[in-house]
């Protein structure tokens, strides 16, 4: 099938690819030149496991512009746009509606035009307006990918969710997109059809529900600092029952990317346009649980050290998570800038977002105090303290006696538990964790 991908951003980018993978012919479209042009050549214009090799294996049955009219001649049309947030926390549907206004003068009639972007309950309905004269159907069926697994989640994902409009050639789009899907629908994937607002529902529910669970814990976290608890060992317990399930249950500096903070602040906000807003008020909670782990590790140091300013603290992590060079809401880098505002000389070291820091680093006039690295054994030479922010497997893996050599100070944070706790101790290090001693 000939397919187009209107947005060739995280999202975007993996799906063609997968699209590709999965036997069709696919156009990918994005107004960024630079990115096309990377991507063209095969070469991934962001750090994802797998991804290089999936464009190049693909290459033949892939192509990618900056022309909308490319996408004229495809059957199924796929929006993956991104909808980052606005100024009041809603999110921001500019590019949703630019790709719909660009996308509709190259519909036929029986063309599916199938949303992934994460929006606010009611565009699909709202679109469809757009959609239909053209006689083109239109589709909500959003992506459950994590960055690190992009290809994976992709390919195998744990369901498919359609959202069809009700009384509207529902059967009809749903066997367009099954025979696109119908790789992932051999593996007995789950694929459940609903109506529009369910499906634009499920997406952000579900990302909520994830926030809230690594809130739940990092609330946990704060009352295990004060009673001498270890979250650790309380995570291991309760995930114990299969009704809360260890996973997500990691306390530490919280989370953060491009997904879980802005999803859930636009889900807040659509729901006080609604007149529901009470009903997602806990979420504001989590959102404060979450920001406040962030000056929580600053307020460590301070213990631990007192006056920041005039001390050099190294911090191992950049992006917002490990495996991925994504650093948009990075409590990694958030916590380097605060020390650095502090008065203290950072060195961050990352194995990937070392590189797009750069700009952040300049535009917030901080160039001179926080400097980045690949080396993480070079950041912490002279240093007073580390603090590890992002669980990379090189950190983890690391000798606490070879850190312990090149530091003068012997006090080391670790934002994430993922450190052996009594290996770092043993080599003579003060070990502060998030929740445990
Ligand atoms: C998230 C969701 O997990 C995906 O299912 C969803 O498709 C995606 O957003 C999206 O909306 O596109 P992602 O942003 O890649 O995926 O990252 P996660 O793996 O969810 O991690 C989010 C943050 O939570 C990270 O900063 C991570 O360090 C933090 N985290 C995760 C914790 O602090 N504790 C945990 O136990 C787990």
């Amino acid at each position: 099938m000939k397919i187009s991908v209107i947005g060739c951003g995280y999202l975007g980018a993996v799906h063609a690819a997968s699209m590709a993978e999965l036997g069709h012919d696919v156009i990918g479209i994005d107004v960024d030149p630079a990115r096309i042009e990377s991507l063209q050549q095969g070469i991934a214009p962001f750090h994802e496991p797998g991804f290089d090799a999936l464009l190049q294996k693909n290459a033949p049955r892939l192509t990618f512009t900056t022309d909308m009219s490319a996408a004229g001649g495809a059957t199924v049309h796929f929006v993956a746009v991104g909808t980052p947030q606005s100024a009041d926390g809603s999110a921001d549907m500019t590019y949703v509606n630019s790709a719909i206004e660009g996308l509709t003068p190259y519909l036929s009639e029986g063309d599916l035009v199938v949303g992934k972007s994460t929006v606010p309950v009611g565009t699909a309905e709202r679109l469809s307006a757009k959609v239909t004269p053209t006689r083109a159907l239109l589709m909500w069926n959003p992506e459950f990918l994590r960055e690190g697994f992009a290809v994976e989640d992709t390919l195998s994902p744990d369901r498919l969710v359609y959202g069809v409009q009700e009384g509207k050639d529902g059967d009809t789009a749903t066997a367009i997109l099954d025979e696109v899907y119908a790789g992932i629908l051999a593996k007995d994937t789950p694929r459940l059809v609903m109506n529009f607002a369910t499906a634009e529902l499920v997406k952000v529910a579900a990302n909520s529900f994830l926030a809230t669970k690594i809130s739940f814990i990092n609330a946990m976290a704060e009352i295990a600092d004060v009673t001498g608890a270890n979250v650790t060992q309380l995570a291991d317990a309760i995930g114990y029952d299969t009704r809360i399930g260890r996973r997500f249950l990691n306390a530490g500096i919280g989370f953060g990317g491009g997904c879980l903070p802005k999803d859930i602040r636009g889900f807040v906000a659509r729901a006080e346009e609604l007149g529901v807003g009470e009903a997602l008020s806990f979420l504001k909670d989590v959102d404060d649980i979450n920001l406040r782990r962030r000056s929580r590790v600053v307020d460590v140091l301070a213990e631990e050290l007192g006056d920041l300013s005039g001390k050099t603290i190294a911090v191992w992590g950049i992006s917002f998570k490990p495996d991925s060079d994504d650093i948009r809401d990075s409590p990694a880098l958030d916590i380097a800038e605060s020390l650095a505002r502090a008065g203290a000389t950072v060195v961050s070291a990352d194995p990937e977002g070392w590189k797009p820091a750069q700009d952040r680093i300049e535009r917030a006039g901080l160039s001179a105090s926080l400097t980045t690295t690949t080396d993480h054994r070079a950041a912490v030479t002279g240093a007073d303290a580390l603090v590890v922010a992002t669980e990379w497997k090189v950190f983890q893996d690391e000798d606490p006696t070879t850190i312990g050599a090149l530091m003068p100070g012997k006090l080391v944070v670790d934002g994430r538990n993922c450190l052996d706790s009594s290996s770092w101790k043993d080599a003579g290090f003060r070990y502060r964790g998030m929740g445990r001693a």
